[in-house]
């Protein structure tokens, strides 16, 4: 790469995604900017509970990337690109080996890392510290990065967002954003990636994601004709209650540790789960157990509320395993789950559609990259647990050794520059309050075709009221998630019908393209690329 510009590449958000495609640039020797709302300390990956998968095989089960490739495809319900998932599935050991390198205290014995179960997967294959996996991750990283900020190798604009994308015929050139100190706005040539996170902001006080997590910047790409792949596809985690704003995880190393779902049926506990699916019980794919919640929740025959039970576990598993869960429980709810079961419903928890990217990490912007879960790549119809951090890490050293290889010198400002203009700066974290009802309506974990085409045209009239632009922006997003969502006329992994309720691959096992010609929204089929052999 020859290189003018000092910062060739811009990385808009400081999570995992961000930080992983940092730390690459930078071992690599590529100096990049590192932008973000909050510091990373504040990121929502932070948050992130359970762990990470690798199949590893510590644990004597004789795990495997085919196999682990085999549970996420399944998962996913065959929606994601195979080829992309494989490099995924096959990477994830050298993935977590290397951030172990890092320092990130994942639980390890005899030097080696210990596996959980969880969800969906048919072997232990979750490295994880308690349920603070996010948060031992991103220390390792951040620190990882600070030696790189300390060699100018990254340069940090911490309490900055994005404002506009500089794209000249068909090539993102640079990004504006805005300092939310000053107001003023600074303008950054050179490629992009966006590791931006999901979009909290389309569904205020109902996702356990962070609500700073607005989805901005995937809408502001969206309008700026980015193309959005599989925005239908909401995950609702089937654990988590409600608290002030937004909703509280009670992560599935629960289940993954031996916690049980139950309701109350004519006077007794019923097992639901384990009498459904006796293979996988509790640890059931999260749409297959969030559905299941919802049906008991409204059988009459059921008391309408759902329960896990943790009292069973051992007092070594809470102290070795779940102690931060359990003081989350006693925090926010006053229950100790050691003694008492904890009532839970599902709450959004994860997008696995967003911006489309190909195997590279490349959207359909050139110098336009995007990873994490602002990009849809690796989950299909549902992302197994432990797979979006993995898919975070690996998928920001894509993005970063595509962009330093695409990177040229059209860019020939030396620096960023500080423009004159300065900007209101808008605070609400999500959608006015009949948007956000007309999301939370018609985008539950049943949907039907009447709804959602009602909402999607009522959205249209609050898109064309709307003054403020930040929320116009939010608001086509949210469109074309409702339009995404009414075009897949079929019921697979997190998309529920009523009135299309069978799976259909003839027609459906295809990636929706949603595309924005700044006046409307078009949604289309793809098709999902074939496997090749694994030695690619
Ligand atoms: O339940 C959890 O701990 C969530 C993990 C994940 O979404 O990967």
């Amino acid at each position: 790469m020859k290189n003018k510009t000092p910062y060739p590449v811009n990385i808009i958000g400081a999570g995992l995604a961000g930080l992983s495609a940092a730390f690459t640039l930078a071992r690599m020797g590529v100096p990049c900017r590192l932008v973000s709302a909050m510091p990373s300390e504040r990121a929502q990956s932070v948050m992130a509970e359970g762990g990470i998968n690798a199949s590893l095989d510590t644990m004597g089960e004789n795990d495997t990337p085919a196999q682990h490739f085999e549970d996420t495809m399944r998962g996913g319900v065959y929606l994601a690109d195979p080829n992309s998932v494989w490099k995924l599935c096959s990477k994830a050991p050298e993935t977590v080996n290397m951030l172990l390198s890092l320092g990130a205290a994942l639980r390890t014995e005899n030097g080696r890392p210990v596996l959980r179960n969880f969800g969906g997967q048919k072997k232990k294959r979750t490295a994880y510290a308690k349920s603070s996996t996010g948060k031992i991750l991103m220390t390792a990283i951040t620190d990882a990065v600070r030696r790189y900020e300390a060699e100018g190798l990254v340069k940090r604009f911490p309490h900055h967002r994005l404002y506009s994308f500089d794209i000249k015929d068909g090539k993102c050139c640079g990004v504006k954003v805005i300092d939310l100190y000053s107001r003023t706005v600074i303008a950054m040539p050179g490629s992009v990636i966006l590791a931006s996170g999901g979009m909290n902001g389309l569904f205020p006080g109902m996702t356990t994601g962070s609500v700073l997590n607005t989805g901005d910047a995937a809408a502001l790409a969206f309008i700026s004709g980015a193309e959005l792949a599989n925005p239908e596809f909401i995950q609702y985690h089937p654990t988590t209650f409600p608290i002030t704003g937004k909703r509280c995880l009670v992560s599935e190393a629960a289940r993954g540790e031996g916690g049980r779902l139950f309701t109350m049926r004519s006077g007794r506990p019923w097992y639901f789960m384990e009498e459904k699916y006796p293979e996988l019980g509790n640890l059931m794919p999260r749409d297959v157990v969030s559905r299941e919640i919802y049906l008991v929740m409204n059988d009459k025959d059921c008391c309408g509320k759902v329960f896990l039970d943790m009292t069973g576990l051992d007092r070594t598993v809470w102290e070795d395993r779940l102690s931060d869960l359990r003081e989350e429980c006693i925090r926010y709810l006053g229950t100790d789950p050691e003694d008492k079961p904890v009532e839970v419903s599902p709450g959004i928890h994860f997008y696995m559609g967003g911006i489309n990217v190909d195997e590279d990490h490349r959207t359909n912007i050139r110098g336009l990259y995007a990873a994490g879960e602002c990009a849809c790549q690796y989950h299909g119809a549902n992302r197994l647990g432990g797979n979006s951090m993995l898919g975070a890490v690996y998928g920001g050293q894509v993005a970063a050794r595509t962009a330093a290889a695409e990177s040229d010198d059209d860019n020939t400002a030396s620096e960023e520059t500080r423009t004159d203009e300065t900007t209101e700066i808008m605070q609400p974290p999500g959608i006015p309050e009949e948007a956000a009802r007309l999301m939370r309506d018609s985008l539950g974990i049943f949907r039907s075709g009447e709804k959602l085409e009602e909402a999607a045209g009522r959205m249209q009239e609050l898109i064309s009221a709307e003054t403020d632009a930040v929320q116009k922006n939010r608001m086509i997003l949210g469109r074309a998630v409702l339009l995404g969502a009414l075009n897949r006329r079929e019921s697979r992994g997190a998309h529920t019908r009523t009135d299309h309720p069978e799976r259909d691959d003839k027609s459906f096992r295809k990636t929706t393209i949603v595309v924005y010609d700044g006046k409307e929204i078009k949604v289309s089929l793809r098709d999902i690329p074939e496997k090749r052999g694994e030695e690619q």
